[in-house]
């Protein structure tokens, strides 16, 4: 790691409150990110916020539920009022319900989609007229494995969301790249974070049997991936969705 690799950059992200939102938060921190840590967890987004302040970090801590366009819209506003720049976008928050085909809600459809397509519409709407005037951007969604894949166990609303993410991406890096604009995104799998509790002992240890590198991902893993697609230095890679899965599924 490079302790100056985001000086002067701002980033924004989003479900920053646990998870690998907060992990690339505090990673991106600690090489000079200036950061927007928002959440619509009153809870998680407080713990965030004291813990990477009590470390000294520049952080606006922003409550902020992605499927609202009106507080998406604000708090991009405030980011510019803060801190005059937006320079990484980072759609990581995102919601898994699981439910078989027959059983899945109305309700379940729309807050699936609201929340992990929307938002991430309404986050890119209103940071790319903003990053297109500094002529420097990085967009980084938040895919998942089942958006190639298909959701094999849990909702197919989830990884119809997802499959939209990586649509989306392709879209944003074809139409901001002149720009000096990339957008990429993750497809991760089996992370153990708060998302994945329903997950029992037996049906960890078989994924990770599973899995080439015979281990289950981390917040890390994600984060560092997430901090080189945000990084200068990955300038050339544009509308890419990289599979993180251990060797899982690969495309
Ligand atoms: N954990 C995995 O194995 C895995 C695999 C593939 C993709 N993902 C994706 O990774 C991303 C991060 O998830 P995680 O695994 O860190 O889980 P997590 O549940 O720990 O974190 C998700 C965060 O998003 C926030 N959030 C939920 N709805 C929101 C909303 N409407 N507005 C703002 N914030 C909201 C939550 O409060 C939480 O802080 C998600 O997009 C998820 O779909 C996770």
């Amino acid at each position: 790691m490079r302790e100056d690799r985001f000086t002067g950059k701002t980033a924004f992200i989003t479900g920053a409150g646990r998870g690998m939102g907060y992990q690339v938060a505090l990673d991106m921190a600690k090489e000079g990110a200036k950061l927007v840590v928002s959440d619509v967890d009153d809870e998680a987004l407080a713990s965030a916020d004291e813990t990477l302040t009590r470390q000294g970090f520049p952080v606006l801590a922003l409550k902020c539920d992605v499927s609202s366009r009106k507080q998406v819209d604000e708090a991009i506003d405030r980011t510019i009022a803060e801190y005059g720049r937006l320079d990484i976008l980072i759609n990581n928050a995102g919601l898994l319900k699981s439910f078989l085909i027959e059983d899945t809600s109305d309700e379940l459809i729309d807050k699936t989609l609201d929340v992990n397509v929307k938002g991430i519409l309404y986050a890119i709407r209103k940071a790319a007229p903003i990053m297109k005037k500094q002529k420097y951007g990085r967009i980084i969604n938040v895919a998942s494995i089942t958006g190639k894949s298909g959701d094999n166990s849990t909702t197919f609303v989830y990884g119809a969301s997802k499959g939209a993410v990586i649509s989306l991406t392709r879209s944003v890096a074809r139409q901001l790249g002149p720009f000096g604009i990339t957008c990429n995104a993750i497809a991760p799998h089996a992370v153990m974070t708060k998302m994945m509790e329903y997950w029992d002992d037996a049906k960890k240890e078989e994924t990770a049997g599973k899995i080439p590198v015979r281990r289950l991902g981390t917040i890390q893993d994600m984060s560092y991936l997430m901090m080189y697609l945000a990084s200068d230095e990955a300038g050339f890679v544009n509308g890419e969705t990289v599979n993180i899965n251990g060797g899982y599924y690969m495309d």
